[in-house]
């Protein structure tokens, strides 16, 4: 997923702050707005703003930004710093200015910021040291969130099952094969056979047959690392509190999870 960030941060740098934390997380791109760029959106899967909230708002010059860009059909997310306790309507204005462009808000992060303007110049500024390090946390999982939500393989598993390989359950979604039954799943058709997933998993759930296929799916334990290290994005695991119960109650009766764990075997 190719990603940007746009941000303005003029004030004490808070929201930078957690611009480049979601920029991390997303794997984008980051842009100040004061650079005046021009960049052609259209290759954008998924587009950031962000700036203080300053007047009950987004910071007008980004607003203005906003304005000028083509986001038809674009799936964009907003982010903020602020001084008050609450978001309340603050979003509102560029949302707006969004939906008005044919643009999508598929996610809003915000958090406190610190500001010494106005009357909190007697007590030498509201929100000290904020954004911390747990708001820059938060950020970080909004955007993982996100990355996972809009990721393409994220409602394949409501496809009905065409055929089975190595009786591994198929799926096709346009021209592409998607391998998997119920968690791991591995799209055939994207994946280039690099092996990553297969020497990252912990548990061994990957085996390299004429495909990569995802073989022992019922020992996932949910960590991402095949997905994070897939090269081609061709990776998603289904994460669910019933999967994690499943796994936490074999972890708790049964030394297979442990034995998988441990196994040498990963040539497989
Ligand atoms: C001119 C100005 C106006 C502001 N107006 C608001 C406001 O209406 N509501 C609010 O919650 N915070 C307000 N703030 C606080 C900023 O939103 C907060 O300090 C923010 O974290 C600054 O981010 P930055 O360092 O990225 O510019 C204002 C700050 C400034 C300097």
């Amino acid at each position: 997923m190719k990603s940007i960030i746009f941000y303005r941060s003029s004030y004490r740098g808070n929201t930078l702050k957690i611009a480049q934390s979601i920029a991390e997380a997303l794997f984008a791109e980051l842009v100040s707005i004061d650079s005046n760029p021009a960049i052609d959106l259209s290759e954008y899967d998924l587009i950031g703003f962000g700036s203080a909230i300053n007047f009950a708002a987004h910071d007008i010059q980004l607003q203005r930004f906003v304005s000028e860009q083509h986001l038809e059909g674009k799936n964009i997310f907003i982010f903020s710093t602020r001084c008050r306790p609450l978001l309340g309507a603050y979003h509102k204005q560029l949302k707006t200015i969004i939906e008005k462009k044919g643009g999508m808000t598929v996610g809003e992060f915000s958090c406190r910021g610190y500001d010494r303007t106005g009357p909190w110049v007697f007590m030498n500024g509201y929100n000290k040291a904020r954004p911390n390090e747990r708001d820059i946390f938060k950020a970080k999982l909004f955007a993982e969130k996100l990355r996972w939500k809009l990721h393409p393989l994220a409602t394949v598993h409501k496809f009905p099952v065409t055929e089975h390989h190595f009786s591994i359950p198929i799926r096709l979604k346009g021209a592409e094969s998607i391998a998997g039954n119920k968690v791991v799943f591995l799209n055939t058709s994207t994946c280039v056979r690099c092996g990553k997933c297969v020497k990252v998993c912990p548990m061994h759930i990957f085996a390299l047959k004429d495909k990569a296929l995802p073989i022992d799916e019922g020992n996932c334990i949910q960590c991402r690392l095949c997905a994070d290290n897939c090269p081609t994005s061709s990776i998603f695991i289904k994460e669910s509190f019933l999967n994690g119960l499943r796994i936490a109650f074999r972890e708790s009766f049964s030394d297979k999870l442990q034995k998988s764990y441990n196994s040498d075997d990963k040539g497989r």
